[in-house]
C-alpha cells in the first residue's frame, strides 16, 4: 500500500529574523531553486540562510541550468544543508518544467536517504495561484510513491522520505494552506489509482476488482451494485459477457454511487484485467503492458476516492464493467454476432477490439439515468498511442462546452488532453454487414473510429466524453520514483468536478 509523504506549509518564514527564530524549521536539507543567470531565488529566508545559500553557488561553475544541483552544509542554519536545484530560464518555465523541478528534488532527497526537508519555492507564476498550489502539493505529496509490495526492498530499503515542510512565495501561505487539502486528496486518488492499476492480473482479477471497490464504498459511504455474470444475460448485456467469455474468471458490471445532491456525472471505465487479444490474439511484444487494460476502471475509483474526501457536492454515478479477455475454447470469436444491452446487434471482426464492446454495455446503462454528464475513460486504442505518445490522452465530445471545460481542467491539472473528431464517416465505417455495427474499421483513424463506435451507445445524450488514455495511462520510463501506471486523468477530472460546483 501507497504512503503518502506528509506535507506541510509553512506559514510565516521571517527574513529578517536569525534563522533560530525565523520560523524556519529545523530538517536535512533545504532546497531552494534557481533559475538560470539569476541569484538563488532565497529572498524569502533569513539572511544568513541566504548567505550560506550564496556561498554554495559563488565560486562554482553552476548556472541554474535545468537539472544543474549544488550541495553545501547549512552551518549556523536550522537545517544541516542546502541544495540548490537549477530550474533554466525564468522565461521558459511552464507548468511541465515545475513538475519535472519538483521530481527531480524528490529524486535527489531520495537517492540521499533524506527523512525531513524543507522546500522553499521560487516566486514565479508557476507557484502562484490555486492550481499552481493544487499541482505542486500533490506532486510533493505523491514523492515517497513507489509500487514495491511484491519486493524485498519495500522490506530492506523502505522510503525513507517522511516529511517536507513547504514554504510557498510571498502571501500565498493561506492559499497553499487550502489547495494542500485538494493536493493531498487527489494525491490519494492517484496513489490508489496506481496500485489498483500496477496489480498484475493474476492477482487483479473481475472479483478482486469488484472487492476493491466495495471497500472503496464502504470507506467512502458509497452504495454498491453489481451485475453478476447470470443477471449480464438476463439485462442483455452481450458486450460485457462476449468478452469475458474466454476467462475463468467471470465478468460483472459494478456501480457505485456517491452524493444525494448537485448535478450527476456518471464515469464509466475500461476495466479489462487482461487484454490477450482473445482469439484475435496480440504478438508477445509488451504483451505484460495489458495488465494496465484496466486502467480507466482504476482511474474513476481513484476519482471516487478523491471526491469523497473533498466531499463535494456532486452525485456521482460509477460503472466499472470489468472483464479478461482471453482466447479459449469458450471464447468469443471473429464473425460473432453479439447484442449489447439495449439491443443493438455487432459483428466481431476483432476480438482485440474488446473495449468498446463492454463499454457499449455500461454507457448505455449509464446514459439511460440521464446523468447531466457522462464521462467515459478507457485504454481503448493503440491509434490513440501512436497519435499522441505516453504524453497525453485523446479527448472525444460532441459538445464543445463539455469539451472546452475538459481541457481547461486539463491544463490546470497538469495532464496533457487533446481533442479529436467525432465525424460521421467514421460512424458509417463501423456499419455491420450482417449485424448493425461491427466492431472495427479500415485501418486509418483507429482511434477515430473506435471513439465513433462509443457514440452509437449514448442515446440521446450530448454531454458525454470519451477520453482514451491507452498512452498517459502508463509509462515505460521513470515517474516520481516508479515506472507503470501514472494515475492520469484523476486530477483532470477531480480539477474538472471541482469547477462544476464551485
Ligand atoms: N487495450 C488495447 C489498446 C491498447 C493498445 C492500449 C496499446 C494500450 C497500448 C485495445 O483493446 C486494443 O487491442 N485495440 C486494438 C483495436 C484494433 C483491433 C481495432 C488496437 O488498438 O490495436
Ligand atoms: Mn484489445
Ligand atoms: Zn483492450
Amino acid at each position: 500500500m501507497y504512503k503518502l509523504v506528509h506535507l506541510e506549509i509553512v506559514t510565516a518564514v521571517q527574513p529578517d529574523r536569525p534563522p533560530a527564530s525565523s520560523g524556519l524549521p529545523d530538517s536535512e536539507v533545504l532546497v531552494v531553486a534557481c533559475f538560470e543567470g539569476e541569484q538563488p531565488a532565497a529572498d524569502a529566508l533569513p539572511e544568513d540562510v541566504r548567505r550560506t545559500v550564496e556561498n554554495a553557488v559563488a565560486k562554482r561553475a553552476f548556472s541554474g541550468r535545468e537539472k544543474q544541483c549544488v550541495e553545501a552544509s547549512g552551518v549556523g542554519t536550522p537545517v544541516s544543508a542546502v541544495a540548490v536545484h537549477g530550474l533554466g530560464k525564468r522565461t521558459e518555465l511552464d507548468a511541465r518544467k515545475m513538475a519535472a523541478w519538483c521530481d527531480r528534488v524528490v529524486e535527489s532527497l531520495r537517492t540521499n536517504d533524506v527523512e525531513r526537508a524543507v522546500i522553499a519555492l521560487p516566486d514565479c507564476p508557476e507557484t502562484r495561484g490555486p492550481a499552481s498550489a493544487e499541482r505542486i502539493c500533490r506532486r510533493l505529496s505523491l514523492a515517497g510513491y513507489r509500487f514495491d509490495q511484491y519486493r524485498e526492498e519495500a522490506r530492506t530499503s523502505p522510503v525513507r522520505l517522511r516529511e517536507i515542510a513547504l514554504v510557498p512565495p510571498p502571501g500565498e501561505s493561506d492559499l497553499y494552506r487550502e489547495m494542500l487539502g485538494v493536493g493531498r486528496a487527489v494525491a490519494r486518488g492517484v496513489a490508489f489509482t496506481r496500485d489498483l492499476a500496477n496489480s498484475p492480473a493474476n492477482v487483479a482479477d473481475p472479483e478482486w476488482m469488484e472487492q476493491r471497490a466495495r471497500e472503496l464504498a464502504r470507506d467512502a459511504g458509497m452504495e454498491v451494485t453489481v451485475v453478476g455474470p447470470d443477471e449480464l444475460e438476463e439485462r442483455g448485456m452481450g458486450g460485457i459477457l462476449a468478452v469475458g467469455k474466454g476467462s475463468s474468471r467471470p465478468p460483472r458490471l459494478v456501480r457505485l454511487a456517491w452524493g444525494q445532491e448537485g448535478p450527476t456525472v456518471a464515469l464509466v471505465g475500461k476495466g479489462v484485467t487482461f487484454d490477450t487479444g482473445g482469439i484475435s490474439l496480440k504478438p508477445p511484444a509488451r504483451l505484460d503492458e495489458m495488465k494496465y487494460d484496466k486502467s480507466g476502471a482504476c482511474t474513476v475509483l481513484g476519482i471516487g476516492r478523491a471526491v469523497a474526501d473533498l466531499a463535494l457536492p456532486i452525485r456521482l454515478r460509477i460503472y466499472l464493467p470489468l472483464a479478461e479477455n482471453m482466447p479459449d475454447g469458450a471464447a468469443y470469436r471473429p464473425g460473432d454476432i453479439i447484442r449489447c444491452y439495449g439491443g443493438r446487434s455487432i459483428e466481431i471482426m476483432n476480438t482485440d477490439a474488446e473495449g468498446r464492446l463492454l463499454l457499449a454495455d455500461a454507457m448505455a446503462l449509464a446514459a439511460e439515468e440521464q446523468p447531466d454528464a457522462l464521462l467515459e475513460l478507457s485504454t481503448l486504442t493503440g491509434a490513440c498511442v501512436v497519435a499522441l505518445g505516453h504524453h497525453g490522452a485523446g479527448l472525444y465530445s460532441p459538445d464543445d462546452e463539455l469539451a472546452d471545460g475538459l481541457l481547461a481542467a486539463a491544463s490546470d491539472g497538469g495532464e496533457r488532453l487533446w481533442r479529436l473528431p467525432l465525424w460521421k464517416e467514421f460512424v458509417e465505417e463501423m456499419q455491420g454487414t450482417h449485424a448493425d455495427l461491427k466492431n472495427t474499421g479500415g485501418r486509418w483513424g483507429g482511434a477515430n473510429l473506435a471513439a465513433a463506435f462509443l457514440s452509437q451507445f449514448v442515446g440521446e445524450l450530448d454531454r458525454w466524453a470519451h477520453l482514451d488514455i491507452a498512452g498517459p495511462a502508463q509509462i515505460p520510463k521513470e515517474n516520481n520514483g516508479s515506472q507503470g501506471a501514472t494515475g492520469y486523468g484523476v486530477a483532470l477530472i477531480v480539477h474538472w468536478l471541482r469547477s462544476l460546483v464551485s
